[in-house]
C-alpha cells in the first residue's frame, strides 16, 4: 500500500498523484509554494481520492468568496472514489464536507480524531492549528501540537507548532526552546523563525529581531505569500520600534505588498503594516489606493471576522465606497446570523468595525468608544497577538487624537513593557507628558532609543 512521505497510508494513488500529496503535505508544513502542486496533481488523477481532498483543500485557504465552488468540484470527484478511501481519507472527505458547509466546529472535532488515530498525520495537526487560530483558540493550537510530538519527536515541523503554540499561550520560555530545538532540526524553518519573533517581539528584543529576523530572511525563498509576506511584516515591526522608517519603508515597498496582491493574508498584511506606519508618524503617501484597489471585491466578504475587519479599514482609508457596503454586510451578519460564530460578529466584530471606521473617517471619540466595547475581547476574532495589538494601537491613537491625555499616558508606559525604548512610542509618550505638564518626564521619553 502507498505511503506518503511521513508514512501515513494512501488507499490508491498514481505516482504522479502520490507527489502531488507529498507536495502537498510538505509545501503546506514547511509554507512552501509547492503546495499547490495537488492541485495538477488531482486534475490528472481524478480517482485518487486523496489528491482530490488535498486540492479541495487548497482552494479553501484562499479564503475568499467562490472558493467553496471549485471546491466543490474536487470533493465530488473524492467523493465518487470514497468508496476505496481509507479511514483516514474518509475522516478527511468528512472534513472538507463540513468545510464547505461552514461548519468550522465539525471539522475541527473530525480533526481531532483523525489526530488520535493517526499522529504522524501532521498536515491534519497542522490544519486543526489554522481553524484554532483563525479562532483564537490558542490552548488548542498547543493541545495539538503537544499531542503529536511523541509520535514525532524529531520532526521540525512539530517544534514550530509548539513553539508558535507556546508563545500564543505566553508561556514564551518553551516557545523559545521549542523554536530552537526546530531550527536545529531545520534551520529554513519559517514557521519556527517566525515563533522566535514572535518571542523577542513580547520581550522587547527589538535590536535582537531586527538582526535575527534579518539573518532568516536568507532562507525565505519558495515560501508561499503569507509566510514570506508574514515574516517580513514581522522583520518590519521591529524597524518601527528602532524609528528606523526606511526598513519599514523597504519591508513594505518591496515584500510586504507585491507578492499575491488578490490573496486575503497579503491584503490583511499590507493595511496592518500601514495602518502602523501611519500611527507611528510615517507618512505612506499613495499607498493605501493600490491595496484599495485589490479589495474592491472584499465588499460583501466577511468570511472570517480577523480578515473583515481589516479590509474595513483598508477601504476606508483609501475612502472607497467599499467601506459603507461591508460595514452594512458587518451589520447584517452581526444582527441575523445563527452561525457558530454568530455572538463574535454581534460581540466584537461589530463595534470593532465601527470603532475602526470611525478612526479611518478621523471620528476618534467615536473610535475610543467602539474600541473600548471590542478590545477586551479581541481574541475572539482570530490571528496573533501581535497581530491583534493593531486594534491596541488604533484605539491608542484615537486617544492621543481626541486629547485623552491622562487615558494615553497610561496605555503607552504600559505598552513600555514590552517596547521600552520604542522611539514612536516614546515619541508620543513626550508629547503626552508636555500636555501633562510634565517637562522632565517628557525630556526622558524623546531621548529614548534602543542602542
Ligand atoms: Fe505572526
Amino acid at each position: 500500500m502507498a505511503q506518503d512521505a511521513l508514512g501515513n497510508s494512501i488507499s490508491a494513488a498514481s505516482d504522479a498523484a502520490l507527489s502531488g500529496i507529498n507536495d502537498f503535505v510538505s509545501g503546506f508544513l514547511g509554507y512552501e509554494k509547492q503546495a499547490a502542486n495537488v492541485l495538477a496533481a488531482a486534475d490528472a488523477d481524478p480517482d485518487c481520492t486523496l489528491a482530490n481532498i488535498y486540492a479541495g483543500f487548497s482552494w479553501m485557504f484562499l479564503e475568499a468568496a467562490g472558493a467553496e465552488d471549485q471546491a466543490s468540484l474536487y470533493l465530488a470527484r473524492a467523493q465518487a472514489s470514497a468508496a476505496g478511501a481509507n479511514r483516514r481519507e474518509a475522516m478527511m472527505l468528512a472534513q472538507l464536507e463540513r468545510w464547505i458547509a461552514g461548519d468550522i466546529p465539525g471539522v475541527q472535532a473530525v480533526g481531532e480524531q483523525i489526530v488520535d488515530e493517526f499522529p504522524t498525520d501532521l498536515a491534519s495537526a497542522k490544519l486543526h492549528q489554522y481553524f484554532s487560530f483563525n479562532r483564537g483558540d490558542a490552548a488548542s493550537m498547543l493541545r495539538i501540537a503537544r499531542k503529536v510530538l511523541p509520535a514525532n519527536p524529531d520532526n521540525p515541523y512539530v517544534h514550530g507548532m509548539l513553539a508558535f503554540g507556546y508563545e500564543q499561550m505566553h508561556e514564551i520560555d518553551k516557545a523559545e526552546l521549542a523554536a530552537r530545538k526546530a531550527l536545529s532540526l531545520k534551520e529554513k524553518e519559517p514557521w519556527a523563525q517566525h515563533a522566535l519573533a514572535h518571542v523577542m517581539l513580547s520581550q522587547g528584543r527589538v535590536r535582537e529581531g531586527a538582526g535575527f529576523m534579518g539573518e532568516a530572511s536568507k532562507t525565505w525563498v519558495d515560501l508561499n505569500s503569507f509566510m514570506y509576506t508574514h515574516n517580513w511584516w514581522h522583520k518590519a515591526l521591529f524597524h518601527i520600534s528602532l524609528g528606523d522608517n526606511q526598513a519599514v519603508f523597504d519591508a513594505y515597498d518591496r515584500h510586504v505588498w507585491g507578492q499575491e496582491k488578490d490573496y486575503s493574508q497579503d491584503q490583511v498584511g499590507a493595511v496592518s503594516l500601514l495602518a502602523r506606519m501611519e500611527i507611528a508618524g510615517m507618512d505612506v503617501g499613495n499607498r493605501w489606493e493600490d491595496v484599495a484597489d485589490h479589495m474592491r471585491s472584499r465588499a460583501r466578504d466577511t468570511i472570517q471576522p480577523f480578515l473583515t475587519i481589516q479590509y474595513l479599514y483598508g477601504l476606508a482609508r483609501a475612502e472607497r465606497a467599499e467601506a459603507d457596503t461591508l460595514m452594512a454586510a458587518v451589520e447584517e451578519k452581526a444582527l441575523s446570523s445563527t452561525a457558530f460564530d454568530r455572538l463574535v460578529w454581534h460581540d466584537v466584530v461589530l463595534p470593532g468595525c465601527r470603532g475602526v471606521l470611525a478612526h479611518a473617517r478621523g471620528q476618534y471619540q467615536e473610535a475610543v468608544r467602539y474600541l473600548s466595547i471590542a478590545n477586551p475581547r479581541i481574541a475572539e476574532i482570530g490571528g496573533s497577538h501581535a497581530q491583534r495589538d493593531l486594534f491596541g494601537q488604533i484605539l491608542l491613537d484615537a486617544h492621543l487624537k481626541a486629547g485623552n491625555w491622562d487615558i494615553a499616558r497610561q496605555l503607552l508606559e504600559m505598552r513600555r513593557t514590552w517596547d521600552p525604548d520604542g522611539v514612536p512610542l516614546n515619541r508620543a509618550l513626550a508629547m503626552v507628558y508636555q500636555k501633562l505638564g510634565k517637562p522632565e518626564e517628557a525630556a526622558q521619553a524623546a531621548a529614548r532609543h534602543y542602542d
